[in-house]
């Protein structure tokens, strides 16, 4: 089978594909066939080295990226997937990776069954992005009529928060460029601000700040929030927010969870959630993939097909 694998850690990092034998399962393990691979920045930041508490050593290369899969089961231990289902799940996050890879064995409690009428690119671009997401609302406590500011709406973590959030009954108030106002608007937002034109300070009584950014949005972010309101963050590298601005913060970091992952299948077998593709590559264009994922500016998920 074919698996693409980054030589050494660094910024100029190539990826080789090379050939190596199908994996064997073993008791409580699913192999799975991948179909669709979703790119993730954390992939780029950790063969680059660029996020401190990710960081990978030398030992750990040569290293597979990516964590976000969606495909076939090929062989199973487990009852609850048998072969020939259809499956989603981040795996292995956030260190050993593994998914850029024709076949991948996998923990059952990673994955989850989705219908096979969703698409390989939907279930692979929906893992990471939407447990984030979920992980952010319960840090936050979002509740019905809460009012949330998502900033970076229009990327992969964004766009996939706007339809989750109104979901969930609050009043959504999305941030991005202009180019994509109308992209964040058919996403369900009540409303959007673009960075690049208005003052995102002028939105008020704000219950729930989610950046998805970092710090060019982080001041004027702040004056939004409405007293006991809560700024959480998923960028692990976002400078402290001082005590004396008296806001409530926290950073989540993705972690892998079951119960979460069926509730997002459960939203695409229902097609009640919509997963914004980018662009899509061959296998062998893998390099150009990643090098598509470092421009930051994309809108919704970049895929591998296989
Ligand atoms: N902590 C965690 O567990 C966790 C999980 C997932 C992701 N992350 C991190 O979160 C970040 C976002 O991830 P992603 O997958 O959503 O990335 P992405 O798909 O590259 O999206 C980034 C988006 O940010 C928008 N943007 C850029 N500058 C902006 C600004 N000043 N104000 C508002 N929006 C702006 C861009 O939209 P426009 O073109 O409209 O500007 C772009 O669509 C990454 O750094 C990623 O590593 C952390």
């Amino acid at each position: 089978m074919k698996i693409a694998q980054v030589e050494k850690i660094g910024e100029d990092f190539k990826l080789e594909i090379k050939e190596v034998s199908k994996p064997k399962i073993s008791m409580d393990e699913v192999l799975v066939k991948v179909k669709s691979i979703a790119l993730n920045p954390v992939d780029l930041k950790l063969m680059t080295n660029k996020s401190i508490s990710l960081i990978l050593k030398e030992e750990d290369f040569p290293w597979i990226p990516c964590f976000d899969i969606c495909g076939i089961v090929e062989e199973s231990t487990c009852d609850e997937f048998k072969v020939g289902a259809h499956v989603i799940g981040m795996i292995n996050f956030p260190k050993p990776a593994g998914a850029c890879s024709e076949y991948i064995v996998v923990k059952p409690n990673e994955i989850s069954l989705i219908n096979d009428n969703v698409s390989f690119d939907d279930g692979a671009g929906i893992n990471l992005v939407g447990l984030t997401t979920l992980q952010v609302f319960e840090d936050g406590n979002l509740k019905k009529d809460d009012r949330i500011l998502i900033l970076g709406a229009s990327g992969g973590v964004g766009h996939i928060a706007v339809q989750l959030a109104k979901k969930v009954g609050a009043y959504v108030i999305g941030v991005c460029s202009s180019k994509n106002k109308e992209f964040v608007k058919g996403l369900g937002a009540d409303e959007v601000v673009c960075y690049d034109t208005d003052d995102i300070s002028k939105v008020q009584d704000i219950d729930l700040v989610m950046d998805c950014v970092g710090v060019s949005t982080l001041d004027d972010s702040l004056k939004t929030l409405t007293a006991g309101g809560k700024f959480v963050s998923i960028l692990i590298n976002l400078k402290k927010i001082k005590p004396e601005c008296g806001v409530d913060s926290s950073v989540v970091i993705v972690k892998s969870n079951k119960e979460q992952l069926n509730y997002l299948a459960k939203c695409l077998n229902n097609n009640s959630i919509k997963v914004e593709i980018a662009k899509k590559y061959s296998f062998d264009e893998v390099n150009d993939a990643f090098m598509c994922l470092g421009s930051g500016k994309n809108r919704g998920k970049i895929i591998i097909n296989l």
